[in-house]
């Protein structure tokens, strides 16, 4: 695959912005409540993977089986004090080399993209400011098939009016990583995916990440 990169899809979470932390607490308020064992090993498990998934991987270590009205009411009000706390982001929450990456690949004529499983991808965007910084939005609002399914990447590059072969991908999720392969994408694996021998480029972050080299 020699084509060259015309649009670059970022996810979101742990790629743009921090809210790992944001993620980790809410969904530990909710299992402590709950009386359900979770810790930050678990919520490693979660990176990438829809709220109504990362619900399931916590109640692996339920007591009892839960309903699905239970399920959707404990989504729920983790996303409620999810919602809470992203409140407090703000600019200072963008991750080192995301703006510089952005400011970059625009001075390259190359299209920016979000490729997120994250419903509250608008509320995100606004609080740090960065509403109008990409030309094309995809999330979880926008989609059935959470990651690993290459849904989210093939709108998002849909929406920039690219042919996948045309997309990198840049994830801190292995099943964003997986997600980017199976859409036909080149993928940058930075944070937690850096290591992952399916992405094509590796970085430990944006900071790092040498784009006069990706692009060629
Ligand atoms: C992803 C996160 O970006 O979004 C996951 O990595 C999260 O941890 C998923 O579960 C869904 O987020 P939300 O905001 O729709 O609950
Ligand atoms: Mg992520």
């Amino acid at each position: 695959m020699n084509d060259r990169i015309l649009g670059v899809i970022f996810d979101l979470d742990g790629v743009i912005v921090s809210t790992d932390n944001c993620h980790y607490l809410a969904w530990k308020r909710m299992a402590d409540e709950e009386g359900i064992y979770f810790d930050r090993t678990i919520n490693e498990r979660l990176r990438g993977v829809s709220r109504m998934e990362s619900l399931e991987i916590i109640l692996e270590r339920a007591q009892r089986p839960y309903t699905d009205d239970e399920k959707q009411a404990m989504a729920a009000r983790k996303n409620a004090y999810y919602v809470e706390l992203i409140g407090s982001l703000t600019r200072a929450d963008i991750l080192p080399g995301a703006l510089d990456t952005l400011s970059y690949l625009k001075g390259r004529g190359v299209k920016v993209a979000i490729g997120s499983s994250s419903k509250n991808t608008p509320i995100i965007l606004r609080q740090i400011g960065l509403e109008n910084a990409f030309d094309a939005v995809a999330d979880g609002n926008a989609i059935t098939h959470s990651k690993p399914d290459p849904e989210v990447f093939v709108l998002a590059a849909r929406l920039l009016g690219l042919a996948p072969e045309s997309c990198l991908v840049v994830e801190d999720a292995d099943a964003g990583i997986e997600a980017a392969m199976g859409g036909g994408m080149r993928a940058l694996g930075v944070g937690s995916a850096a290591g992952n021998p399916a992405a094509t480029f590796h970085a430990p972050d944006l900071a790092h990440a040498d784009f006069a080299a990706i692009l060629g």
